[in-house]
């Protein structure tokens, strides 16, 4: 069993984690709307790219906001599986210009420069190596062409953070962190990236969808509930915990170039 889990590489976790899991992300709530998504799309109405990039792609939502307005959509996942319900989707929705592309983020197989419009959406705290993924980004994003990240955020107060790093791996073993805004702009700063604007916002999570969409084990969801129970006054009102175990993160949308 040891011997088993010391073979087990990162990749294959979340490979295992996300590919038996992927129409559940096609169809989740979360994923499928948002204030971001608006924006992605806005940002791609106005940009018109030819080669739009959508890195870590799970069920393919920021890819379906660009592909209206982009002569072609690059769909990028790490999981097969999800590549594959991302092809029937794009299909169901009528839009035939999303080719899926089955690539880490740390060992992109595209030309330097190969797109116009890169999105990047609640994926790169899975990336085992996140500042090789991001380097990879900017190399094959043309110079000046807009990037766009979205993620989970981790709060400043130490306590908060462990809380959710904590919550996040016992529903997710795949999980590898959370980073702090300030982590976010010094992680794209050192890969090249240019910021130019910074959103935060929050988002909440049902309890029951959370841990379904992730196919958590009742023991593990049971132990996220004790370590809310047991969360400080300070760390149950950051995260909004709700009784029966929903709570609410942050989130940020950094736009750069
Ligand atoms: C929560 S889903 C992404 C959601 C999606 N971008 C959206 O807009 O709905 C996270 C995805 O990141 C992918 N992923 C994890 N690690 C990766 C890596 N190193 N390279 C590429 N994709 C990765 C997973 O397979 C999974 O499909």
């Amino acid at each position: 069993m040891t011997e088993h889990l010391f073979r087990r590489t990162g990749h294959e976790l979340v490979d295992r984690q996300f590919g038996s899991t992927a129409a559940a992300y096609v169809a989740s709530a979360v994923h499928a709307a948002g204030a971001d998504l608006d924006r992605i799309a806005l940002r791609a109405q106005e940009a018109r790219p030819q080669h739009a990039f959508d890195l870590g792609a799970g069920g393919g939502h920021a890819g379906y906001a660009m592909a209206p307005h982009a002569r072609n959509v690059t769909a990028c996942d790490i999981s097969p599986r999800m590549l594959e319900a991302i092809s029937a989707e794009a299909n169901r929705r009528g839009l035939n210009n999303i080719a899926p592309q089955a690539a880490a983020a740390e060992a992109l197989p595209f030309p330097d420069g190969s797109f116009d419009f890169l999105a990047c959406r609640f994926s790169a705290h899975h990336w085992r190596q996140v500042q090789t993924g991001l380097r990879e980004a900017r190399r094959v994003l043309a110079p000046g062409a807009p990037a766009m990240f979205i993620d989970v955020v981790a709060p400043a107060a130490p306590a908060a953070d462990t809380h959710l790093q904590a919550v996040e791996l016992l529903r997710d073993g795949s999980h590898v962190r959370d980073y702090s805004a300030a982590q976010w702009l010094a992680m794209l700063e050192n890969a090249g990236f240019s910021v130019d604007r910074l959103t935060t916002g929050r988002l909440r999570m049902d309890f029951a969808d959370w841990t379904a969409r992730m196919r958590t084990p009742p023991a593990l969801a049971a132990a996220i509930r004790a370590l809310q129970n047991a969360a400080s006054d300070e760390v149950a009102a950051h995260f909004e915990i709700e009784p029966d175990g929903s709570f609410t993160i942050d989130t940020l949308l950094v736009e750069a170039f």
